[in-house]
């Protein structure tokens, strides 16, 4: 390498080798990772702040830190061990997630968790009193509006929706107010006998 510094002499003066040595060395100290990390962009995980969520879930009070970015159906299987609402899609389409918030019927899925600060959640597990089934869920029962059961618990809830929305005067009512429910099984004339005979009576 040819040094072309016309005053070899002059310490203030900067000779290509020692520019090369100098990125050289730059780069170096950037390779040390403590050096790198220090000023560096906070990491996507770090960015991602939980959010302070309270959720009053079948009558039962929870504090949470939740990921923003997780649904309220993940949140109440995942961290809350309410297991009985059901992932059938976990893309709105099947209703299995079916739960109410704030009375109303939502498909959980397709919410975030961090949404619902402050919100009265009612699942499956809430229904029973102690040892005594919900009027629905005896319903079901009596009028066999279940086979396998994974869509049951979102078809009960759903049908609870109906029943207070005033949707379940008659059978093709039901039926048209609760299609948002998918039953691989068929237990559809059951499941629609179930809600008209419990709206009947309530
Ligand atoms: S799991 Fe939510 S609609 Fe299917
Ligand atoms: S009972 Fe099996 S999907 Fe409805």
């Amino acid at each position: 390498m040819i040094d072309r510094n016309p005053n070899p002499g002059d310490a203030g003066a900067l000779s290509r080798r020692g520019v090369l040595q100098l990125a050289g060395g730059a780069a170096s100290f950037a390779a040390i990772p403590g050096a790198a990390a220090q000023g560096a962009a906070p990491s996507a995980q770090e960015a991602a702040m939980a959010s302070r969520v309270r959720l009053t879930v079948n009558g039962q009070v929870h504090e949470l830190d939740v990921d923003p970015r997780q649904s309220l159906l993940d949140v109440l299987r995942e961290r809350l061990d309410l297991t009985g609402t059901k992932k059938g899609c976990n893309q709105g389409a099947c209703g299995a997630c079916t739960i109410l918030v704030d009375g109303r019927r939502i498909v959980s899925c397709l919410t975030l968790a961090a949404m619902h600060d402050g919100a009265r959640i009612e699942t499956i597990e809430g229904l029973a009193n102690g040892g005594e089934l919900h009027p629905l869920q005896a319903a079901f029962i009596e009028h066999e509006g279940l086979q396998c059961g994974f869509c049951t618990p979102g078809q009960i809830m759903s049908g609870i929706g109906c029943i207070a929305e005033g949707h379940a005067g008659s059978p093709e009512e039901v039926q048209f107010w609760m299609s948002g429910n998918i039953c691989r099984c068929g237990a559809y004339p059951g499941i629609v006998a179930a809600v008209a005979d419990a709206a009947g009576r309530t």
